[in-house]
């Protein structure tokens, strides 16, 4: 009983509230999904692009850009949030695109085999997730040789300030800056791609590759 309280204690913390919600369901929202995509391509493909997987998916939207951006078979997207996964899967899922596979996951225990994906796709995720360290090594585990990680990521100073700290929910401890998070990736073997922005106290948009 007090374990249930906990995990959706903690549950709680990673899932978005209604502002955050406000912006992700915005045209804006995709504007700036569409921006990254381009990003990325700059940066480079992966060399196969049979499979991809994208955590943290929310609406699906991201997904969709995978597939058409990028030209992946089949991209297999996931969220913690049930009632998104049901409407990624109504939606784009059903209709437009055969190729969209939704499910519910956490991205801190993927439930996929080692070596699976030819790229994962993190838009803006993983600030939300508790063990972040756990969330990188488990995308680390199910991607194959040479394949590629492309990610958006946000630090405190933007998701934190005086302003969005009151009106966003996000976890509070053990947050990551940019030394972190792409020394975790060397830490794991990634070679992280020329052309990743970095220097931003913000944030960073870029990709590391697997050995
Ligand atoms: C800021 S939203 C980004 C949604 C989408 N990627 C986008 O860019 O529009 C963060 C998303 O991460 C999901 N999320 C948070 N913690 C998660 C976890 N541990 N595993 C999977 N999804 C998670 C939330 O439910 C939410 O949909």
């Amino acid at each position: 009983m007090i374990g249930n309280k906990l995990v959706s204690q903690q549950n709680k913390q990673m899932l978005m509230n209604w502002p955050e919600r406000v912006w992700i369901y915005s045209p804006l929202r995709l504007i700036f999904q569409k921006r990254e995509m381009r990003k990325w391509i700059r940066i480079g493909l992966p060399p196969n692009r049979q499979i991809a997987l994208e955590i943290g998916c929310g609406l699906g939207r991201g997904a969709k850009l995978i597939s058409d951006s990028m030209g992946f078979q089949d991209v297999i997207a996931f969220d913690l949030e049930t009632n998104l996964v049901r409407k990624s899967r109504n939606g784009l899922g059903k209709t437009s695109v055969k190729n969209l596979h939704f499910l519910t996951a956490d991205a801190q225990n993927l439930p996929f085999p080692d070596q699976s994906f030819d790229a994962v796709f993190n838009y803006g995720i993983i600030h939300h997730v508790l063990d972040w360290r756990q969330c990188l090594a488990e995308i680390h585990r199910v991607m194959k040789p040479l394949s590629i990680f492309y990610f958006e990521e946000i630090y405190p100073p933007l998701y934190a300030n005086w302003l969005f700290k009151k009106m966003l929910r996000h976890p509070k401890e053990d947050r990551f800056y940019e030394s972190d998070f792409l020394g975790q990736l060397s830490g794991l073997g990634m070679k992280v791609r020329d052309g990743t922005k970095t220097g931003s106290r913000f944030g960073v948009i870029g990709a590391a590759q697997k050995h």
